[in-house]
């Protein structure tokens, strides 16, 4: 390139990298501005997975990134349940009201299909739900249940995106971002439930014969008053 044209670019550059930095910090939500992290103890991700199977068989914890998998053949996880299979972890950390955030930076591998890898637990009786809020994946798509006109990300596979999901008990809102940007804005199913996330995999609708999710970074956080 000879020197004219690479002031010529230089000062492209220069002039359009204010845009480019503006661009991105719209677009990008701190979704955590104003709540508090709530201290976890490794004791409060409880591991749930098909009873008859050793742990390390459907669950791995290595360099900080939690792995879980499940095949639509296992068994629930107790041996009184009628559930589908899961490897989930229930974090234990009740809330019935106030404002809370689930933060983590969640994986799918590409062949994963009719699951859920997050879930808010927990509705009001009467709502007939036992689940506030569910994240499924459908293909390569992060679905809202199996709502396909609430698409949270139509290109979910095999890539690191961070998902904040913000549950207002008090007004039963939320709302999902996936790497800090808006996907969801939704209703809940009523006040005065007990809710807890989870987040791995359970099986839905068609499901693949293995389901796999990787997590890390997993916070949770409520709004300080
Ligand atoms: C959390 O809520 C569940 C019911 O959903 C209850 O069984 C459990 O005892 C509660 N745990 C705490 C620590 O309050």
């Amino acid at each position: 390139m000879c020197g004219a044209n690479r002031l010529a670019m230089l000062l492209l550059i220069v002039l359009l990298l204010p845009l480019a930095v503006q661009g991105a910090a719209a677009a990008a939500v701190d979704t955590t501005a104003g709540f508090t992290a709530v201290p976890l103890t490794e004791a409060q991700f409880s591991v749930q997975r098909p009873y008859d199977v050793p742990l390390e068989q459907r669950y791995e914890f290595a360099g900080g990134v939690r792995r879980m998998w499940v095949y639509c053949t296992d068994k629930p996880h107790t041996t009184t349940s009628r559930t589908k299979p899961r490897t989930e972890i229930h974090i234990m950390q009740n809330y019935s009201s106030g404002v809370w955030q689930f933060e983590g930076y969640g994986y799918v591998p590409s062949g994963t299909t009719g699951v859920s890898v997050m879930q808010v637990f927990g509705a009001p009786p009467a709502s007939g739900h036992a689940t506030t809020l569910m994240l499924h994946v459908y293909g390569g798509r992060l679905v809202y249940y199996r709502d396909e006109t609430r698409v949270v990300d139509g290109d979910i596979y095999d890539r690191w995106f961070r998902l904040n999901v913000i549950h207002d008990a008090d007004a039963a809102e939320l709302a999902v971002f996936i790497d800090g940007d808006e996907r969801l804005r939704v209703g809940g199913r009523g006040v005065g439930a007990v809710h807890y996330f989870k987040f791995g995999v359970y099986t839905q609708t068609d499901p693949s014969h293995r389901m796999e999710s990787r997590w890390r970074d997993v916070r949770v956080f409520t709004k300080a008053c």
